[in-house]
């Protein structure tokens, strides 16, 4: 296949301060440079016998290819990037306060990486993150770097290429001048398109009804703040006595013998139950809690999902 270039988004002579002449070198040199030896590596790779190619071969072109295409990606950003009044509009302005405090607060950072990067190379890039459902700041040292499954929706273009012909080493006033030309309503379209990539999706357990679970971050903040909450650990007994520990704050009753324990609890609190990670046990002790008349949920990652967060632990 053949990747096709992408037109400028940017009038060039509507930039204050940066001039024609370097956002066209950037353009046609460093853009189309990049999109020209993608276009190269990938036909190389098309032409290959991979059972006879050497595995240094490979791997240099996998590499260099992968560093073509986020660059050529990464560029298309950055030109999309301006070509406004840099004045943040209402909802981004709401969105930078939500995920870093304050629209002033998000510009701080991202500017200080901008300075940071200077006399150096990379990119600055305000990513969305499906999963967490929010911006990051993202430091890229090379096109490589890129946040696993984030969408990067603003680009600064932190190699000299970008500003040294209107800004000898002045990275500063560089980046400056490049946030007094950001395209406010153009990232909010690509903020608003990103938001609807959706993270991984959760576990599915359909074999197990509606029955509702809960973190185990949610739980541990119960017990912190001292909300009533009676936390079961109904791990079968060859379990807990292969793993010998136990989350603190938390009971072990064993799964098979309900009805001798059922009576101990108070159905005025709720009972999170949780087995080894969350799966069986855990799901149909709830199912039998909740028929007897508790709020009963199980909790998601079981025992395991205690220790990969840090919950202290006891010996049993
Ligand atoms: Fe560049």
């Amino acid at each position: 296949m053949r990747y096709k270039l992408k037109q400028i988004y940017c009038r060039p002579w509507t930039l204050s301060y940066l001039s024609v002449k370097l956002i066209e070198s950037h353009y046609e040199n460093n853009y189309g440079g990049a999109l020209r030896r993608l276009n190269a590596i990938t036909e190389e790779l098309e032409s290959l016998d991979f059972e006879k190619t050497p595995a240094h071969v490979l791997n240099g072109l996998k590499r260099e290819q992968l560093l073509a295409l986020n660059s050529t990606l990464l560029h298309e950003l950055y030109f999309a990037s301006m070509g406004g009044d840099g004045q943040p509009t209402k909802s981004m302005t709401d969105i930078l306060g939500r995920d870093f405090g304050s629209l002033d607060r998000w510009r701080a950072e991202f500017r200080a990486m901008g300075y940071a990067l200077g006399g150096g190379s990379g990119w600055v890039l305000l990513t969305y993150v499906p999963g967490d459902g929010r911006l990051i700041n993202q430091y890229a040292a090379d096109h490589t770097q890129a946040v696993a499954s984030g969408v990067p929706i603003l680009a600064l273009d932190m190699y000299e290429h970008a500003y040294h012909l209107d800004f000898g080493a002045n990275a500063r006033a560089y980046v400056d001048t490049f946030l007094r030309n950001v395209d406010w309503p153009a990232l909010e379209r690509r903020y608003e398109d990103a938001a609807k990539v959706p993270g991984l999706r959760p576990l599915e357990q359909p074999e197990f009804g509606d029955i509702q679970g809960i973190g185990v971050e949610e739980v541990k903040e119960m017990m912190a703040a001292g909300t009533p909450v009676q936390v079961i650990d109904v791990r079968p007994r060859a379990s807990v006595s292969r793993q010998e520990d136990i989350a603190e704050g938390a009971q072990w009753r064993d799964p098979e013998q309900l009805q001798q324990w059922i009576g101990e609890l108070s159905k005025s609190e709720p009972v999170v139950v949780y087995c080894a990670y969350g799966f069986h046990v855990g799901c149909k002790t709830a199912i039998k809690l909740r028929e007897a008349g508790f709020d009963a949920k199980y909790m998601n990652s079981g025992h395991s999902g205690w220790k990969a967060i840090g919950h202290p632990l006891l010996r049993t």
